[in-house]
């Protein structure tokens, strides 16, 4: 087991980078099997998705297309406090297959937000391929179609994952101690 120290936390080693490729490998085949032939879309939430996004697509065999997002926070009008905004994606999804592929789905209500948005651009279908899920935490219902891993409530990093901005670069994923 390997501890690492981010700031001011410790983390020790949590899924190692052979399990984690090995649950993107599934997915890959997952989506495969049901989205051969569909030209889907693979949006890909920045920054956190970036290790998942590579890997998972490494995987494929099939064609397909991918296209960077990034949520920006910004300060409401009045009381509606911290608003998320999409940006980044510039191509029309009018009528497509589109995956969303996130790093991780906590409470799932940036997941709700990303989904209402880009619903209302009027794509044919829209699928969720999230790398990690925190089942008890989930605030609302969300159809989640491909998960590769589960995990307790606890905070993690590593594999895109940040803490403060540092740990997405670990191959491993960390839990932290203390
Ligand atoms: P949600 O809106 O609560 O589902 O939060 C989703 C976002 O919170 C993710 O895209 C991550 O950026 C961040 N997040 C949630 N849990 C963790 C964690 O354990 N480590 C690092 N980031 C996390």
């Amino acid at each position: 087991m390997q501890t690492i120290q981010i700031k001011d936390k410790r983390f020790r080693t949590f899924i190692p980078e052979a399990d984690i490729l090995r649950e993107v490998g599934r997915v890959a085949d997952e989506i495969t099997r049901d989205l051969d032939g569909k030209n889907p879309l693979f949006v890909s939430v920045l920054n956190g998705s970036f290790m998942f996004t590579a890997d998972l697509l490494k995987r494929l065999d099939m064609a397909c297309e991918v296209s960077f997002v990034k949520l920006a926070s910004y300060e409401g009008v009045a009381s509606t406090g911290k608003v998320k905004e999409l940006v980044g994606l510039n191509e029309d999804i009018s009528g497509r297959t589109v995956v969303i592929v996130e790093d991780i789905v906590d409470t799932g209500l940036t997941m709700q937000r990303l989904l209402e948005t880009l619903e209302a651009r009027q794509p044919a279908e829209i699928r969720i391929a999230t790398l990690l899920l925190k089942p008890d935490k989930l605030q609302v219902k969300l159809d989640i179609d491909y998960v590769a891993m589960k995990i307790p409530n606890d905070f993690i990093v590593g594999y895109g994952l940040d803490y403060d901005g540092l740990g997405r670069n670990y191959r491993d994923i960390y839990t932290v101690i203390d």
